[in-house]
């Protein structure tokens, strides 16, 4: 590290998705100096900036977001967290998208528009079109960026944490191959998801995953990492994009090669069936139709969904006919927290698609994933001040080597990828999963060699990436076979829950 540059600071957040923004927001206001550190560029980078949905709140009744939450994730979430995201939902919805960032929202002057999505038993998702989050993080990191206790530094990647006696004290940071360290009263990580494991997925690349790795390699608990969400409708060409499951809650339905309507044989919510249900079937009438198309004209596509519309329009895809297939979305599983994001080591937080918070279970209800963010990260931006930042002794890290040739982390990607397709996606086998495991242990043996000898960016987000994934596939040999994952015995004859 460079010993002329610090940035010590009272609370470190890492990442600038909704989730992080959050708890900088609310260290800032409760008095602690903030350090905000993301490797993206733009806020264009984070996976919430792509949230199309929306975010959902409670109306009348409260209870029945509760009981819709449980029901998505097939009874398997906490419902003590549920009822966290529950009772704060419309305070923080309130408090800091409406009244301190002005998101937006649609409606017209009697109140919000509020949107419908699969297994939501009400309307109650308030959205800006289907680009909710675009419209939601620029405010938001602008907002941040003129706070006078806020400091946010981009292109900024986090290598490792600094531990001490199973507590945090900061992290090693790099940018443009040089490193140091930042020491923090207290450590937030809020780096999102795992969909660079993947090779299709709706997350950004930059989605390898590193705070669950940093995390685990330092010691902390993770949990459900076996459940991995697919989402059903993404377009299937390339240059993918997600096809928002609002569009199936407005009316769009799902057809394959055949031209039928496949999805009531399937459940008795047809396109509204939980995500995992009609993810696997869309899968499975690909596989046996050769194709799965959205049918988005019973409503008025351009209309309510013009970003969308314009997207098809642009390929020249036709709207009565998008071609869709399952793509990764969002890992439920993560870092293990309780109800103010503190994970198993002292002064560590983890908030949003990061950390397992239990709200999901395995298979998380739309639009409840920018509520978890917000949630957390407020509960856990407020939890971690009071902590004083201490230097510790830390590692030598060993100076970046630029020899280090670009094929090699791209052969390893490829390899993780395949292996993660194959293996470890949407329909699992019990011996499927013991090859990935065997495989992925070795492939990060031989990540973990050249890690030893050199220092650069894209070597340690290969390096979470093999930590992650390898984590992926041994819980999923070991968890409860439920919600998205799905485990049979033989490979095209997965059967699908239909309850
Ligand atoms: C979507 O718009 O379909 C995504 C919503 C979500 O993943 O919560």
């Amino acid at each position: 590290g460079d010993a002329n540059r610090t940035d010590d600071t009272d609370v470190l957040v890492v990442g600038n998705g909704i989730a992080g923004c959050s708890a900088a927001l609310a260290a800032a206001r409760d008095g602690a100096s903030v350090f905000l550190v993301t490797k993206a560029t733009r806020p264009e980078n984070a996976a919430t900036y792509r949230a199309q949905g929306g975010i959902a709140v409670t109306r009348d009744a409260p209870e029945s977001l509760r009981t819709d939450v449980l029901r998505a994730s097939a009874n398997t979430a906490n419902p003590d967290a549920i009822d966290v995201l529950v009772e704060n939902a419309n305070d923080a919805v309130h408090d800091v998208l409406i009244d301190t960032l002005g998101i937006p929202f649609d409606g017209n002057g009697d109140g919000f528009d509020y949107g419908t999505e699969a297994a939501h038993s009400e309307a109650r998702i308030l959205h800006v079109d289907a680009s909710t989050g675009r419209h939601l993080l620029g405010p938001f990191c602008s907002h941040l960026h003129s706070h006078p206790r806020v400091t946010i530094r981009e292109d900024t990647a986090v290598l490792s944490l600094l531990t001490h006696e199973g507590c945090v004290h900061g992290a090693t940071l790099e940018r443009d191959g040089e490193t140091w360290e930042t020491y923090a009263g207290a450590t937030i990580l809020a780096t999102g998801g795992v969909g660079a494991l993947y090779g299709t997925t709706t997350n950004p690349d930059s989605a390898t995953g590193d705070g669950i790795a940093m995390a685990a390699l330092a010691g902390a608990e993770t949990a459900d990492m076996a459940y991995v969400q697919f989402h059903p409708t993404a377009y299937a060409g390339a240059d993918s994009f997600l096809v928002s499951e609002a569009v199936r809650g407005e009316g769009a339905v799902l057809r394959n090669a055949d031209g039928d309507r496949f999805m009531p044989e399937y459940h008795p919510d047809a396109e509204l069936a939980p995500r995992d249900i009609v993810a696997r079937a869309v899968q499975r009438e690909r596989d046996r139709t050769g194709e799965v198309t959205l049918d988005a004209t019973p409503l008025d596509f351009s209309g309510r969904f013009p970003g969308l519309a314009e997207k098809c329009n642009d390929r020249g895809i036709p709207h009565d006919a998008i071609p869709v297939g399952p793509s990764e979305h969002f890992l439920c599983g993560g870092i293990a927290v309780d109800d103010r994001g503190r994970t198993t080591l002292d002064r560590l937080f983890a908030v949003g698609e990061c950390a397992r918070t239990g709200v999901h279970g395995a298979n998380r209800l739309a639009s409840t994933g920018l509520l978890e963010g917000l949630v957390w990260g407020l509960r856990a931006g407020e939890a971690a001040v009071g902590f004083d930042a201490e230097s510790i002794e830390s590692p030598t890290l060993l100076d970046s080597d630029p020899s280090l040739p670009s094929e090699f982390i791209e052969n390893k990607f490829f390899r993780l990828r395949r292996v993660m397709d194959e293996c470890v996606g949407l329909c699992r086998t019990p011996g499927d999963l013991r090859r990935a495991a065997a495989t992925l242990r070795r492939l990060k043996g031989e990540i973990d060699a050249y890690v030893r000898t050199r220092t650069s960016r894209e070597l340690y987000e290969l390096r979470s990436a093999s930590v992650v994934a390898l984590l992926v596939a041994r819980d999923a040999l070991e968890a409860e076979p439920v919600g998205c994952h799905h485990v049979s015995e033989g490979r095209l004859e997965g059967e699908i829950r239909a309850d």
